[in-house]
């Protein structure tokens, strides 16, 4: 294809792109829609399934009740997060979006002269908000398998260490840690000051009560699990994510963080976010067209001998030989599709979230054109 049929045929494509052409009449395809993004964003690993129709409805019904605080829901969503991973209501902590509870962990650990550890590359703002105040950034390269060196990462704890922060599903790799490795690097780790793991992705990484480091937390052990709704359960926009830890370390996160009328979730928010978390159904059907959107991406990067790192989330991380920024803005330019473009250490990657077969098609012209 020539580049005047690709820019065609990307037009053509941009007036189709942001509907989502399925009818719902099994309950579990939202109606046509425009994304409020005004283009097709794979750059951000947003649910492209969109939130779960219960949740839709609860955001409906529980919007007249925008004049009181939602201390009622509040305690009905974190009473639902404790019966189901076993443990105390004190114990788990909700936030506007998981990123309101990591900000408090950057400040709550964050004390000047000490130093965090974690993976490089991999999902930063925590470290960034604790290098404020003071806080040393100690990053350690991945492993030849784009997972977290455990390893080296134990080996790089020091007194001064005050938090190791580890994403599990990582965030760009997609790959996910051993369990049974996690665990004991979490057990003799956590001896030394406390582990954050960051979970954001594990509901699409497979049986998540097998995969999480939830066992440790019950066990006692200082260990924060971060957890969100904004990626598998949908509700990005509504901003609701949660802790689960010991009641230590809940009190001491919770010091530093909105609390006391309530957390920084609103009404509609935590009801959005109880009707998700109930709703079973709408997960697996999320899961299962997640896992097939992205064979259909492996496939094509497989089809155009594009090599990729095998991910068990909703997005690749593709090397390229391309300059990544430019093969982004091309790709936006003629197609309005998002990409994340990225580069690390020299090398150039794509990291693209994945969405409706619809989307993939559309992605993958635009990827024949320019890779
Ligand atoms: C690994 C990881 N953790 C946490 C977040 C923050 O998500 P939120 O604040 O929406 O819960 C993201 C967002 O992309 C992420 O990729």
């Amino acid at each position: 294809m020539n580049r005047r049929d690709w820019i065609k045929s990307a037009s053509i494509a941009v007036g189709a792109s942001c509907i989502a052409r399925k009818t719902f009449a099994d309950g579990l395809t939202l109606p046509p829609r425009e994304s409020s993004h005004g283009c097709i964003n794979l750059s951000m690993n947003e649910n492209q399934f969109g939130p779960s129709m219960k949740a839709l409805s609860a955001i409906k019904e529980s919007s007249i009740y925008a004049n009181e605080y939602p201390l009622e829901a509040q305690e009905r969503l974190k009473k639902l997060i404790a019966k189901k991973e076993s443990v105390a209501t004190s114990q788990v902590i909700l936030g506007a979006g998981s990123s309101d509870i990591t900000m408090g962990a950057a400040s709550a650990f964050g004390r000047t002269g000490s130093n965090m550890v974690s993976s490089d590359p991999s999902f930063h703002p925590l470290m960034l908000w604790a290098e404020k105040f003071g806080v040393d950034h100690v990053k350690i390269p991945w492993d030849a398998e784009h997972r977290a060196d455990l390893t080296r990462i134990e080996e790089s704890i020091t007194e001064d260490t005050s938090l190791v922060y580890i994403c599990n599903p990582e965030n760009p790799a997609g790959t996910l840690e051993h369990p049974h490795d996690l665990y004991e690097f979490c057990k003799r780790v956590s001896e030394k000051c406390p582990v954050l793991v960051d979970e954001a992705y594990i509901e699409y990484a497979g049986d998540v009560d097998s995969l999480s480091m939830m066992r440790c937390v019950r066990e006692g052990l200082p260990v924060i699990v971060l957890r969100t709704f904004s990626k598998a359960y949908g509700l990005g926009g509504m901003r609701v994510g949660y802790a689960v830890t010991t009641k230590d370390l809940a009190d001491r996160l919770a010091a530093y963080y909105v609390t006391g009328i309530g957390c920084g979730c609103s009404h509609t928010s935590l009801e959005a976010a109880i009707a998700a978390y109930t709703d079973q159904s709408w997960m697996d059907s999320v899961r299962t067209r997640t896992a097939e959107s992205r064979k259909y991406l492996c496939d094509y990067y497989d089809s155009i001998g594009q090599s990729y790192i095998p991910s068990v989330t909703t997005f690749i991380l593709a090397p390229i030989k391309q300059d990544s920024t430019q093969v982004a803005d091309a790709i936006f330019g003629a197609f309005n599709l998002k990409v994340s473009p990225r580069n690390y250490f020299g090398q150039n990657y794509l990291r693209i979230s994945v969405g409706t077969i619809e989307q993939m098609e559309k992605l993958t012209s635009a990827l024949t054109y320019v890779l």
